[in-house]
């Protein structure tokens, strides 16, 4: 569903080279929950954009449901870190998620089914009148989540979706993912710095080296697919995942 082959990305601009990706090969198979964890500056942010089709790599390709990546692939929705700015101050709850739908030309009555099933998925029914401005964080990036799935894509790419919220609130906003995520059957591909989250929520944990990044290791979650997060962060499985990707981590950042 998504390939990465040798993605090589190089930020060149007013005299100053930064290479954000160093050689990042990888694939998530259809209807896959993968997480992908690293440092800081790593370059999980600068994948995301090259897999929604918003940046040019400098070499490699990449792949989404078979076809290489030139412009933002069609079944593929994001959800970016800073809700703040992702959504319309100026447009209300249900006209922000409708809005992709809109763009695509779809009917109104269609448009206004798709958005109000999906705020009703993320809890937000109530608030389809109002401002993003009214609302909490965590509710914006509800609806942020709401317009991904109204838009109903075979992708989902998040990119530190819940870094800005509180800790109870991120609790909860995780556990949506997860039943969204089991409900309409997306391959997820979500970016963290929190090994703790990528446990708790992949099939799948990519650790990225620091930068040139390359994969540093890939992790298969075996923990059941019924998670919570009592249970499941109290599982002696989960404790010894995460320190594997804990050693991981801590090897990269400072290699022998
Ligand atoms: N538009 C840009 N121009 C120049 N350098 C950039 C740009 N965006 C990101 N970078 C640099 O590329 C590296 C990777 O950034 P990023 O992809 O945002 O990492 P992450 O999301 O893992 O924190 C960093 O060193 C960052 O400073
Ligand atoms: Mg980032």
């Amino acid at each position: 569903m998504l390939e990465v082959k040798n993605l090589h990305k190089v930020y060149d601009g007013h005299g100053r080279r930064v290479t954000a990706v160093g050689d990042l090969t990888f694939s998530v198979p259809e209807g896959q929950f993968a997480c992908v964890v690293g440092p800081s500056g790593c370059g999980k942010t600068t994948l995301l954009r090259v897999l929604a089709g918003l940046l040019p790599a400098t070499s490699g390709e990449v792949l989404v449901q078979r076809t290489p990546v030139t412009a933002p692939p069609p079944g593929l929705a994001v959800v970016f870190q800073e809700y703040g700015r992702s959504l319309f101050p100026w447009l209300r709850v249900r006209e922000n998620v409708e809005l992709p739908l809109k763009a695509q030309g779809m009917a109104r009555s269609d448009r206004g089914a798709l958005a109000a099933e999906a705020l009703a998925a993320v809890g937000l029914s109530d608030a389809h009148g109002a401002y993003p401005w009214q609302l909490s964080g965590g509710m914006q990036q509800r609806v942020a989540i709401a317009r991904a799935i109204a838009y109903q894509p075979r992708v989902l790419l998040m990119d530190e979706p819940f870094a800005a919220v509180d800790a109870q609130t991120r609790a909860d906003l995780e556990d949506l993912v997860r039943s969204v995520w089991q409900r309409f059957g997306v391959t997820l591909l979500f970016v963290t710095h929190d090994i703790d989250e990528a446990v708790y929520l992949g099939q799948r944990v990519i650790v990225l080296s620091a930068s040139p990044t390359t994969v540093a290791q890939d992790l298969t979650i075996d923990l059941p697919a019924e998670r919570d997060q009592l249970t499941t962060r109290s599982d002696a499985r989960f404790t010894e995942l995460r320190g594997q990707v804990y050693a991981q981590i801590q090897k990269v950042k400072a290699p022998a």
